[in-house]
């Protein structure tokens, strides 16, 4: 089992999550977070820090975000991993409150 990042992370960045984190599983794209399974604990301390809850266990995701398991999993292998939090995007605020952001992720067109 891990824990996956999931569409509500598209644009915003808080970035809450990466300071909880005790092993550094999170990997950082320009406008998305992923979770490393490979280094993921399961521990789910981020799970409550993101402020919009973008972060669930893999086996209690919402309907629909399943293809996010995937792709954590590929873009951890590709995107650097990030060891502190920074400022939130800047338009974050805005797109919080946009439910289908994943258009804007290149690796997902098409899915
Ligand atoms: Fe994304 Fe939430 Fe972390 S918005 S960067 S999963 S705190």
């Amino acid at each position: 089992m891990t824990y996956v990042v999931t569409e509500a992370c598209v644009r915003c960045k808080y970035t809450d999550c990466v300071d909880i984190c005790p092993v550094e599983c999170f990997h950082e794209g320009p406008e998305f977070l992923v979770i490393n399974p490979d280094i993921c604990i399961d521990c789910g301390v981020c799970v409550s820090e993101c402020p919009v809850s973008a972060i669930y266990a893999q086996d209690d995701l919402p309907a629909g975000q399943e293809v996010f398991i995937e792709l954590n999993a590929r873009l951890a292998a590709q995107w650097p991993v990030i060891a502190e939090a920074h400022e939130p995007l800047a338009d974050a605020e805005t797109w919080a409150q946009v439910s289908e952001k994943r258009q804007y992720l290149d690796a997902l067109q098409g899915a």
